[in-house]
């Protein structure tokens, strides 16, 4: 065996890497990724150097507990190194599984795609996606582009909508409706972009008779927690249905029991998408596991047939452990009733909030979201900044809680807790919000 601290002197192994001090750590990251995201992190006092994470705590190198309260923005529903997952994903390795063959039966994938149609009956066909978000609303695109191509000939134009995030790939990107991220790049064509809840915007562009698929969040993540009017989507299905349109929902951050129902569109009693993508929570973070679940007939004017078959496969859709992470996951948040415990644990939360926010009405202009997905609107101070970086810091520095601001949006503070946290947690969390909105205040 070669001694690889001979050939490579400074080579750090696994068990080395337990052992790196902060400051290693740092210098490492600088050097070697993104170094301009992780100053960023560094210099708003929000990036830590985390030993360990149980439930919804962290600990420190310093040996602090902290409150989770993001969850690497909607990925920890279930908790951090829920026992349920580790234990199952050790007891997968431990049958000296063949992890991936694309010419393999996969039981475990297959197992979590057949119970997925038990939970969406009306949507029955999975692509599993061994990757993100983003990975998953290309799938969709690209799954309606065929089908479309196929069936619908001659329409081609997707409509999104403005403020919305699907991801940073390229066509994912273009989906989205923030520029901010499409800087430098070359648009594909075919794109158009309508305000959020505003339905009549959405039936102007059917009426032009070249639109394949509209695709929207159910709550918009990363554009600020901004959630429709209640008739907006039921109606968004109509229209689909009378200009022959597909309806594709991007439940990546809003998905997996975050909003209080295990896909945040069955708030809306009896409405069905063409299909949605889950990605995020769905795997708790134990892997990267992402997905499409579509129905019958547009996964078979896609893909029904020898032809077409072929025509989205990747080496890591036959990755059997993301499946097997998947199903355990789903396993869990219905054998929980994690839907039912997110709905009943978020009530004292949202009190709490709403006691603060008619007590501070100056600084904390709105609470809104739904569930565990919550979204504080601040003001804005007298320079004109909103207090969401200075209070995002506080709670962090100071009380030890962990949030995040919208990207892009200093007056948006993201609140993404998970089913392990207590009435305690949500005090602690409630207590540091009125220090910061003093300290913040007294600046
Ligand atoms: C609604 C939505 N779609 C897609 C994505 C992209 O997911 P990923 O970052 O895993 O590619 C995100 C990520 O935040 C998201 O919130």
């Amino acid at each position: 065996m070669t001694n690889i601290k001979d050939k490579y002197p400074g080579f750090v192994t696994l068990e080395d890497s337990f052992a790196l001090d902060t400051e290693t750590i740092t210098k490492y990251q600088l050097g070697h990724l993104n170094q301009y995201r992780s100053q960023i992190g560094l210099d708003g006092g929000l990036t830590f150097n985390i030993k360990k994470a149980e439930g919804c705590y962290l600990w420190d190198s310093d040996g602090n507990k902290r409150l989770d309260f993001i969850g690497c923005v909607g990925v920890y529903i279930l908790g951090h190194n829920n026992p349920y997952i580790i234990d199952g994903v050790r007891k997968y390795l431990d049958q000296k599984p063949m992890t991936m063959d694309p010419l393999a039966l996969k039981a475990q994938s297959a197992a979590f795609a057949h119970n997925m149609s038990l939970v969406t009956p009306e949507l029955t066909r999975t692509v599993v996606c061994g990757g993100g978000g983003a990975e998953a609303n290309e799938a969709v695109i690209k799954m309606c582009k065929i089908a479309a191509g196929r069936t619908k000939k001659g329409k081609k134009r997707i409509v999104s909508t403005l403020n919305s995030f699907h991801g940073k790939t390229n066509e994912a990107v273009f989906t989205g409706g923030k520029d901010i991220w499409q800087r430098w790049l070359t648009p594909p064509p075919d794109h158009s972009y309508v305000p959020y809840g505003d339905w009549h915007a959405v039936e102007e562009e059917f009426k032009k008779d070249d639109v394949i698929m509209f695709i929207a969040e159910p709550i918009q993540g990363e554009g600020g927690i901004v959630v429709p009017p209640d008739d907006y989507l039921p109606k968004i299905r109509e229209l689909c249905d009378k200009y022959d349109v597909y309806m594709v929902l991007d439940e990546v951050q809003a998905g997996s029991c975050r909003t209080g129902y295990i896909w945040a569109h069955k708030y809306y009693e009896g409405l069905v998408p063409d299909a949605f993508t889950f990605a995020k929570a769905i795997s708790d973070g134990v892997l990267p596991v992402s997905g499409v679940q579509a129905k019958d007939d547009l996964y078979l004017a896609a893909y029904g047939s020898f032809e077409s078959a072929m025509n989205h496969t990747a080496t890591y859709q036959d990755n059997n452990m993301s499946g097997a992470v998947a199903l355990l996951s789903l396993t869990y948040m219905l054998e929980h009733d994690v839907p039912g415990m997110v709905r009943e644990k978020a009530k004292y939360i949202w009190d709490g909030l709403a006691d603060l926010q008619a007590k501070y009405p100056h600084i904390l202009e709105e609470v809104r979201g739904r569930g565990f997905m919550i979204g504080l609107k601040f003001n804005k101070d007298e320079s004109g900044v909103g207090y969401a970086n200075a209070i995002g810091k506080e709670l962090a520095v100071n009380h030890l809680i962990h949030t995040m601001t919208s990207i892009n949006n200093d007056t948006i503070l993201r609140a993404y807790p998970n089913i392990w946290t207590t009435k305690e947690d949500f005090d602690w969390f409630l207590g540091a919000l009125e220090e910061s909105f003093l300290a913040v205040e007294g600046k």
